[in-house]
């Protein structure tokens, strides 16, 4: 396997890097294969609570689909790529676990719509992120407009889907389209720290959490509570729940094991 994409542990943590910084982490075929076989392990991987993702260097999280790969592929490649880069970043979307993802560069179409899948996003004060694939005679076509929409709202989505203008950290901030903007050079720090406040949760009782927000946005707010109500269900019988009660009763910290 190459090493387009790196993956780290750090306590119950995954950071998985894009790694093709002199090509600003751009997404060619290999890479997205390398990237599918990561995600597919964490859907069963108990140990990890939280997964960051970011780009390596100081410059890009991912300038987005490998432009000089495109041009030479045949309109059923394209077609299989676009395929295969929806069904991932939904794939990452539906993780058991959050996923923070640490934007340490410029976030261009499919860099931008990778952010959307996650969970959380945190900016480097350096960062830029844009739809700008209609600039390029196409769409964003891995769930970006869909998400874009749903997460700041259709007008400023339809403004910068239809115009293709990049947004600075600072506005992505106020768009509500990064949850915060770190210094550079804090970015991972901040990412993996947020990561080890989610990680000392009880770890069913956030996934549930995820499960709970993710499905129930999609429905009308009675099944959304009804999804809610299900979600709980889960936690009720966990060892967890019980170590949540014994030490708050205790004055301690709970030590969650996700049973
Ligand atoms: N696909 C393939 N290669 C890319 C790329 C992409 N999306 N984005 C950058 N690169 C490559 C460049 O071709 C260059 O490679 P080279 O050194 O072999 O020529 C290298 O990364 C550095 O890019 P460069 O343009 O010199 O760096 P920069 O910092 O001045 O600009 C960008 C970076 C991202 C602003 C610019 O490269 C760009 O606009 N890329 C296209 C981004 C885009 O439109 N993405 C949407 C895809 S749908």
């Amino acid at each position: 396997m190459s090493q387009d994409i790196i993956v780290d542990y750090h306590g119950y943590t995954c950071q998985i890097t894009l790694n093709r910084p002199d090509k600003r982490n751009a997404i060619n075929f290999p890479t997205l294969l390398e990237l599918k076989e990561v995600i597919r392990k964490l859907h069963y991987a108990p140990k990890v609570r939280t997964v960051v993702i970011t780009g390596a260097g100081e410059k890009a999280f991912s300038a987005g689909a490998d432009l000089k790969e495109r041009v030479g592929m045949s309109q059923l490649e394209v077609k299989e790529f676009l395929y295969t880069i929806r069904n991932l970043l939904t794939d990452i979307e539906n993780l058991p676990m959050p996923v923070i993802g640490a934007i340490n560069g410029l976030a261009l179409g499919g860099g931008t719509e990778l952010a959307l899948a996650c969970d959380i996003r945190l900016a480097s004060d350096r960062a830029t992120m844009g739809l700008t694939e209609v600039a390029l005679g196409i769409i964003p076509g891995a769930g970006g407009t869909q998400r874009l929409a749903r997460l700041i709202g259709r007008g400023k989505a339809k403004e910068l889907v239809f115009t293709g203008r990049k947004v600075e950290a600072k506005e992505a901030l106020s768009l509500g389209l990064v949850n915060e903007v770190v210094k550079q050079e804090e970015l991972v720090k901040r990412s993996l720290e947020m990561a080890e406040v989610i990680n000392n949760n009880g770890p069913i009782a956030v996934q549930q959490a995820k499960f709970a927000i993710n499905q129930g946005l999609e429905v009308d707010l009675k099944t959304g509570i009804n999804i809610e109500a299900k979600a709980y269900e889960v936690i009720l019988p966990t060892k967890d729940r019980l170590e949540g009660l014994a030490a708050f009763k205790e004055k301690r910290k709970p030590e969650y094991k996700g049973e």
